[in-house]
């Protein structure tokens, strides 16, 4: 015989159980996802490039030059954005890790792959963060 809801002491608790069910679902979605995240910002901090970049006090005025010899041909001068995107704020937009990345990983083409020195990165770097 079929049973029907009226025959059990708690006719929703089918119901109850599958919403408990998918919450723990979502938190465990959402505790994985969060594992991911945190063990991806400790391998970019622990990169030797980037931690060597980051332990020099860049120079904002040499990241300048740098910048007018490399990045200013597509960027402009003004960083105001020619065949690349407008710079302005960028640093705001952009952890210092993405910023490192975008210049020496070479990902987004027609960007090409720079090899700048810690002390160039920093540099330039620190130009970029005034922008
Ligand atoms: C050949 C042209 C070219 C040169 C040279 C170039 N870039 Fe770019 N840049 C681009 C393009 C195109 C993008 C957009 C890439 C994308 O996201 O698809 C970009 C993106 C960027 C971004 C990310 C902007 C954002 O809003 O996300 C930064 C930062 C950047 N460039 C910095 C530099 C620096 C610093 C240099 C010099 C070391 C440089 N670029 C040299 C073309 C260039």
């Amino acid at each position: 015989m079929v049973s029907s809801a009226v025959d059990k002491p708690y006719p929703n608790a089918d119901l109850e159980n599958l919403w408990q069910q998918f919450l723990l679902l979502i938190l465990v979605i959402v505790a994985i996802f969060s594992l991911v995240w945190l063990g991806n910002r400790y391998r970019e901090m622990q990169d030797p490039y980037v931690q060597s970049v980051m332990a020099i006090p860049g120079d904002a005025d040499r990241g300048e030059a740098i910048f007018m010899n490399n990045c200013a041909g597509c960027h402009r001068a003004d960083a105001s954005g020619l065949v690349g995107p407008k710079l302005w704020g960028v640093s705001e937009r952009k952890s210092q890790f993405a910023l490192i990345q975008q210049v020496v990983s070479g990902a987004t083409p027609p960007m090409p792959q720079f090899q700048p020195s810690p002390q160039e990165m920093a540099d330039l770097l620190q130009y970029l963060n005034h922008l």
